[in-house]
């Protein structure tokens, strides 16, 4: 679990997060979702300790981030995956040695220790024969799997996915979605992943948390959504003419089918 109590980020004066308090649980697809530029991003940064909040706590199970030593940062890092947009997978290096890399740096396994828990890895996410290609030797949702695999390496207590969908079609975004849902449940992970894909939101927002302008507007989770009294969230969510006509249909009691 990890709890955010009234976060603040200011740049030059400037308030991006204004006072932000949200649980993200363990074993669960937290969203965090909102127009671009409304603070996603700095939030997630925050989070992972890549920028410092200018107030407020981010406890790891009761260990506040912020106030931690770089050292006890270090340590942190290593219970987190990351899956950050793009793939941020190493050209030079094929799947497997993108996979193995954070294994040699920080697991201390042996050197086919490291290779078991590499293939596994790979398997998990159905990229056991991929392991000798090279990045841009395979297609943008091998990328994103192969990026799982990395991030799930050190068997993380935290995943954190930046736009995990950005450049995928939506049925390779629907597997990629569906990876991510079942690793969480499977190692009871707290996962967070930033997005504004409505079909994510709706597939496994199991906790949807709704920022604007750097403000924490609407929580809830899927089921929830197509009941929302919330203005500026229908505004986002019915911003696509889909969801409009879903909505409209659900307000005159027609079903669609
Ligand atoms: N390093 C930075 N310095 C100054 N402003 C920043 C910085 N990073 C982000 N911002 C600003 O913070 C706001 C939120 O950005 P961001 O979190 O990237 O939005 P998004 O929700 O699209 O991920 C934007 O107005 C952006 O310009
Ligand atoms: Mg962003």
């Amino acid at each position: 679990m990890i709890e955010v109590k009234d976060l603040e980020k200011s740049f030059d004066g400037r308030m991006v997060l204004k006072g932000i308090s949200i649980v993200f649980e363990a074993g669960k697809t937290n969203l965090i979702i909102g127009q671009s530029g409304s603070g996603k991003t700095v939030l997630v940064k925050n989070l992972v300790g890549l920028m410092r909040p200018t107030s407020g706590q981010i406890l790891y199970d009761g260990r506040d981030l912020p106030k931690m030593s770089s050292s006890d940062v270090k340590q942190l890092r290593q219970e987190m995956g990351m899956i950050f947009q793009g793939s941020a997978l190493f050209d030079s290096m094929t799947v497997s040695e993108n996979v193995n890399f954070p294994l040699m740096m920080f697991s201390g396994l042996s050197k086919s220790e490291q290779a078991k828990r590499t293939q596994f890895c790979l398997e998990r996410v159905n990229l056991s024969d991929a392991g000798h290609l090279y990045p841009s030797e395979i297609s943008g949702g091998m990328m994103k799997r192969a990026a799982i695999a990395r991030a799930i390496s050190l068997n993380p207590k935290y995943l954190f996915c930046d736009e995990p969908n950005s450049g995928l079609d939506p049925q390779t975004s629907l597997v990629i979605d569906e990876l991510i849902h079942d690793i969480t449940k499977e190692y009871n992970i707290t996962t967070i992943i930033n997005t504004h894909d409505m079909n994510s939101v709706m597939n496994i927002g199991e906790k949807i948390n709704f920022i604007k302008e750097g403000n924490l507007e609407w929580q809830g989770t899927s089921d929830d959504v197509m009941s929302s009294t919330n203005e500026d969230f229908n505004d986002f969510v019915f911003a696509s003419d889909l969801f409009k006509k879903v909505k409209a249909a659900e307000n005159t009691g027609i079903k669609l089918t």
